[in-house]
């Protein structure tokens, strides 16, 4: 694996390889990131879905945020590290959006923070924290915080009117200030229109191959739950299957007795033991 080393804001965005992000949740997840050597780190409000059992990001507290991002950053302390603003937490004024990300920034030792959109409100709140020094990743296409007035979890970007709008949304970010923006589930061909077009890297879930960087929720590569893989994921291991299978080998091995042994007991002296008869 490379070294760890954390990447600077001009190094992410020209890179000599594609780059890297995975989402991590808590110090093992940032552990395990670092040491294969990602280019960055997403603490990702994915959070709700795969780590904290909800059904869409939208209960996600700021509070959850960080608390799981001092977690993967104890484990994680060389590597670029974004945190998502969770829903709720940059829609209500420019200064809350501000004093929302300080907190992040300065409570988790984070690099930069994720926000979606690219509405003109959101355009401003990317200016104000880019113009006061927070680095900020954008994130169009498919927008899981408010997946629901996009009608749902699906393909963005397919016709014309929400292409251009998907397009426009990246250039306005990147004029914003934003170092670098997720496109998340469009058709490839538009990714890489996006990713020609913009000089700050696109870092692609479900957009093809033509974006600057890839990003994979960690629990979908992993294979943390079984059933059907999912189109926009590749899984590289069963964790979830070989997870199962050593609990289930050791609740077996309770109940027949098998463990623990005596190379996991500790002994004492019987004189010890006999003043205790
Ligand atoms: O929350 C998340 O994991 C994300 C990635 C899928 C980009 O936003
Ligand atoms: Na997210």
């Amino acid at each position: 694996y490379p070294a760890p080393m954390r990447r600077s804001i001009p190094e992410l965005q020209h890179p000599p390889h594609p780059l890297v992000m995975v989402t991590a949740y808590d110090y093992p997840g940032g552990r395990h990131a670092e040491a294969a050597g990602v280019d960055l780190i997403l603490v990702g409000d994915s959070l709700g879905n795969v780590v904290l059992g909800y059904d869409s990001t939208a209960p996600v507290t700021l509070g959850d945020m960080i608390h799981h991002a001092r977690a993967v950053r104890r484990g994680a302390p060389d590597t670029f590290m974004v945190v998502d603003l969770p829903f709720g937490t940059y829609h209500t004024g420019v200064q809350d959006a501000m004093r929302n990300a300080v907190r992040v920034i300065q409570e988790t030792g984070a690099d930069a923070i994720k926000m979606e959109g690219a509405s003109p409100e959101i355009l401003s709140v990317v200016q104000t924290l880019t113009r006061n020094g927070v680095p900020v990743m954008g994130h169009v296409g498919l927008m899981p915080q408010t997946a629901t007035a996009q009608g749902g979890l699906k393909v963005q970007g397919k016709d014309d009117g929400s292409a251009r709008a998907t397009l426009d949304g990246a250039l306005g970010l990147e004029a914003a200030g934003a170092f670098a923006v997720v496109l998340e589930v469009i058709p490839a061909r538009l990714a890489r229109l996006i990713s020609e077009r913009l000089t700050i890297p696109t870092i692609g879930i479900g957009a093809g191959g033509g974006c600057d960087g890839q990003v994979l929720v960690t629990h979908d590569l992993l294979g943390v739950y079984e059933g059907e893989e999912k189109k926009i994921a590749k899984r590289y291991a069963e964790v979830g299957r070989v997870a199962r299978e050593a609990i289930a080998a050791y609740a077996a091995e309770v109940r027949g007795g098998q463990f623990p042994t005596k190379d996991n007991s500790f002994v004492m002296k019987d004189d010890v033991l006999d003043k205790l008869y």
